[in-house]
């Protein structure tokens, strides 16, 4: 049978997966599946700053770099994800940098971790997770660390480091939390394009807006039309739309197995369906490839509550192909 990857070659689409390290030297399996069927691997969290960078200007890029050797080694392309975000910061970073301190401290980041890849990376999350949860604050910026010392400024000169060190890169912003028809997703929707549109009209240097993908039907309803009028809104701009990390949260739907993954199956068709009805889709990536090694059971707002353990990816805790995958393969 052809591979995802394969599959969503044929569309002009790139498939890909995230994988960590840990996972490639625990669970064999997961690194042969994620070989087999991707044409693009995703450090899962080596390259976030406290795992790149966990004192300040002292760089630990072992485990990035074993991800990437294995991408190039086997013709993957990567991504790189995160440059910017507010968790996985080292506690020196939450600490209140100066002005001039965290100047220093984002473009001694961005200009290391993006030279040392440049010319491999087929794409870079710049900025991750910049949107202000509830979506409703004036001017809809999360409070960070970079905002405090910096302002909005933050993100343009995170793209502008970035564009220096590493030019061919796709410079990408990341999002969550975008393709629910409810008024909270919708601000969040508004203030993401309104972030967006003062970036291209500042001419920052970004190409593409990552939709991350974290499927929780529990947080409303989808409708296709609200999502693909967002994706044209971008695509309006001049920019590219990914997909950068679909999966499911399960944890409203019923405790069957077998209903569950239907339900998973369904949901997601629809999200892909909606997705690669528009030409500015050009890529899709999962955030993890089985059951067995999930972030979602390890994170309190997206596991289940009655203990059973989510079944949120393509793959099982056995490493079987799960109706999940059946849909995603049919969406390409
Ligand atoms: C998650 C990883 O998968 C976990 O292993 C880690 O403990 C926490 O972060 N959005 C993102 C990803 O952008 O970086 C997050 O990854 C999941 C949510």
């Amino acid at each position: 049978a052809p591979s995802l990857a394969a599959l969503a070659a044929a569309k002009g689409i790139v498939f890909g997966m995230a994988l960590t390290r840990d996972q490639a030297r625990d669970a064999p399996p997961l690194a042969a599946i994620a070989l087999a069927q991707s044409a693009m691997l995703v450090p899962g969290n080596e390259l976030k700053w406290v795992r790149a960078e966990p004192g300040l200007g002292r760089f630990a890029l072992d485990d990035a770099d074993a991800l990437v050797d294995l991408a190039d080694a086997n013709g993957l392309s990567t991504r790189g994800h995160t440059l910017v975000w507010h968790e996985a910061l080292p506690a020196w970073m939450e600490t209140g940098l100066s002005r001039a301190e965290m100047s220093t401290a984002l473009s001694r980041h961005i200009g290391t971790l993006c030279r040392r890849y440049a010319g491999r990376m087929h794409s870079w999350d710049v900025v991750n997770e910049a949107i202000e949860p509830s979506g409703a604050e004036a001017g809809g910026l999360r409070r960070t660390p970079f905002l405090a010392a910096l302002g909005e400024d933050y993100i343009a000169r995170a793209f502008a480091l970035a564009a220096e060190a590493d030019p061919d890169a796709i410079l990408t912003l990341n999002e969550y939390d975008l393709e629910r028809d409810t008024d909270w997703q919708a601000r969040r929707r508004a203030a993401t394009l309104d972030l967006l549109n003062r970036l291209v009209r500042q001419r920052v240097p970004i190409r593409a807006l990552g939709i991350q993908g974290h499927l929780d039907p529990a947080k409303g309803p989808f409708n296709p039309e609200v999502f693909r009028s967002f994706i044209r809104a971008v695509a309006s701009l001049g920019l590219s739309v990914f997909i950068t990390e679909l999966d499911i949260t399960d944890r409203t739907f019923p405790a069957d197995v077998a209903a569950r993954d239907r339900a998973a199956a369904e949901e997601t068709r629809a999200y892909l369906a909606a997705a690669l009805a528009e030409p500015s889709v050009r890529l899709v990536v999962t955030w993890g490839i089985s059951d067995a090694n999930s972030w979602v059971d390890g994170n309190p707002g997206t596991r289940r509550t009655d203990g059973l353990a989510s079944r949120p990816h393509l793959y099982d805790a056995a490493f079987r192909p799960k109706p999940l995958r059946g849909a995603v393969a049919e969406a390409f």
